[in-house]
């Protein structure tokens, strides 16, 4: 991939703290994630990466610090609202429901249906029937592509791990994401799975969806990963290319003792 212009970031955030009691789990952190990227997010256990992916798109607010995602502040917005501008993000535990079946959980990520609102359900039915329609076709393709057709209509509940997380991937694409947030995507994952995830991740990307990934599977990072950022207690310990990062003195002695 051709390197991005440097100012040309789909998400930059820039002095974020977070304090929890007397733990700093963030601390002055800084990230920014070129437009068309797939950057990496990497640090020990602890270090502050899933805090740090809560603070980008708000599902806690920070104690000080700016998020800015394609050019605007969003600061002030929920975190279903920023999903609305097209920054969507997973969990390091997938959040599926289990007693839906895998079409109805990627069904409920849709965006804003017409069908929500009693008066125009009420005066275009027909309307809310061709978006019921559209959405459940879109989703069903999204479901082919990933190779999860065949569990279209099983419990969510009846996926192995691996493909739990895969359908939270998937199910991100219902609302049309220019950035995706994922979070740790091949931990406790078959290999085989991982490498479709990996696949799917670099074949969506070529589609335009930028990415940021928390990842410990330093072999994930460093076949996905144009650009790698580092924290270690909280702050930025380093960034640059993968090969930059798995040669770095610093990076290294972090991972001491892990
Ligand atoms: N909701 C919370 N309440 C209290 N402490 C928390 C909370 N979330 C995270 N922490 C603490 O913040 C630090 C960073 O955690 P986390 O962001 O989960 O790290 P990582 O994802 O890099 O493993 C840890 O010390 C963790 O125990
Ligand atoms: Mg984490």
């Amino acid at each position: 991939m051709t390197q991005q212009v440097q100012s040309d970031y789909l998400l930059s955030a820039t002095g974020l703290n977070k304090n929890f009691g007397g733990i700093k789990a963030v601390s002055n952190a800084e990230i920014k994630v070129n437009q068309g990227s797939i950057t990496g997010l990497i640090g020990p256990n602890g270090a502050g990466k899933t805090t740090l992916f809560n603070l980008l798109s708000n599902f806690i607010r920070p104690d000080r610090g700016q998020v800015i995602f394609d050019h605007q502040p969003i600061d002030h917005l929920q975190p279903h609202e920023i999903a609305q501008r097209g920054f969507i993000r997973t969990f390091q535990v997938a959040r599926v429901l289990s007693k839906l079946t895998v079409l109805e959980n990627m069904l409920l990520a849709t965006p804003k249906q017409t069908g929500e609102n009693f008066f125009q359900v009420w005066l275009n039915q027909s309307q809310v029937r061709q978006e019921e329609r559209e959405n459940k076709q879109k989703a069903l393709g999204i479901l082919e592509s990933v190779g999860l057709i065949e569990k279209a209509y099983d419990y969510a509940g009846a996926l192995s791990g691996g493909q739990r997380k895969l359908l939270e991937m998937a199910r991100t694409l219902m609302t049309n994401p220019k950035l995706i947030l994922l979070d740790e995507p091949a931990a406790g994952v078959n290999p085989t799975l991982i490498n479709q995830i990996c696949e799917h991740i670099i074949n969506w990307n070529r589609q335009g969806i930028t990415f940021l990934i928390i990842e410990h599977n330093m072999d994930v990072i460093m076949s996905l990963c144009n650009h790698v950022w580092v924290l270690a207690e909280g702050t930025n310990l380093a960034d640059g290319t993968p090969e930059e990062i798995q040669t770095n003195p610093d990076v290294l002695e972090a991972y001491l003792g892990e």
